[in-house]
């Protein structure tokens, strides 16, 4: 039993990384770290965590798959995902930040004008990368090769959300998932 137990566990781990439990940050039931962890070549690297939004004006557009991929190919890992539609007060929550801002009516009715994809993206300084990956707020001011300008249609139809600092992002991740659905 003790063998079988063994050659699974090394199927599932490359050789020379320690399984998941001799990883400092390990915790029973919780999925961290993950695979992304075992990538970190030295313990100067920081594996963060951030919460991401695909907003409906991209997934009326059929954009999931296109931003994930761009996502995916800059190093990020999904390691949560669900398709959603937002509730008026699940939005008022999200964004209470902007509650006194002249468009905050109009972001709340955006975001619950059709379905949402929300996810949690794993890796290197996930937060700041994440945020290099979407580009300025306004799309107009977005660098080239960005998701916004690549993909949005204004300030307010600006096709993704991600956190802007780990506690906003653990606040965030921990509004729409569980500890059992993020899979790393
Ligand atoms: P997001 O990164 O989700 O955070 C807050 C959102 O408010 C932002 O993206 C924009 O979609 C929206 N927003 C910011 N400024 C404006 C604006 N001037 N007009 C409309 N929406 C805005």
């Amino acid at each position: 039993m003790a063998g079988w137990m063994f050659t699974a566990r090394s199927l599932q781990q490359p050789a020379g990384i320690l399984p998941p439990r001799c990883l400092p940050g390990y915790k029973p039931g919780n999925a961290f770290p993950s695979p992304a962890y075992a990538e970190a070549k030295d313990d100067s690297m920081a594996i963060e965590r951030t919460f991401s939004i695909i907003k409906p004006d991209a997934t009326a557009r059929n954009l999931t798959g296109a931003i994930n991929a761009m996502i995916e190919q800059a190093g990020l890992r999904i390691v949560a995902q669900k398709r959603v539609r937002i509730t008026r007060e699940q939005a008022q929550t999200f964004y209470a930040v902007h509650r006194e801002r002249p468009f905050f009516g109009e972001l709340v009715d955006f975001m619950i004008s059709g379905p949402v994809v929300v996810q949690v993206l794993e890796g290197e300084n996930a937060i700041a990368k994440y945020r290099d990956i979407m580009g300025a707020t306004d799309p107009a001011k977005a660098a080239p090769g960005t998701i916004r300008k690549t993909h949005s249609k204004s300030i307010g139809e600006n096709s993704v959300h991600g956190s802007d600092a780990a506690a906003t992002a653990a606040v965030e991740i921990a509004q729409f998932f569980s500890g059992n659905e993020i899979v790393g």
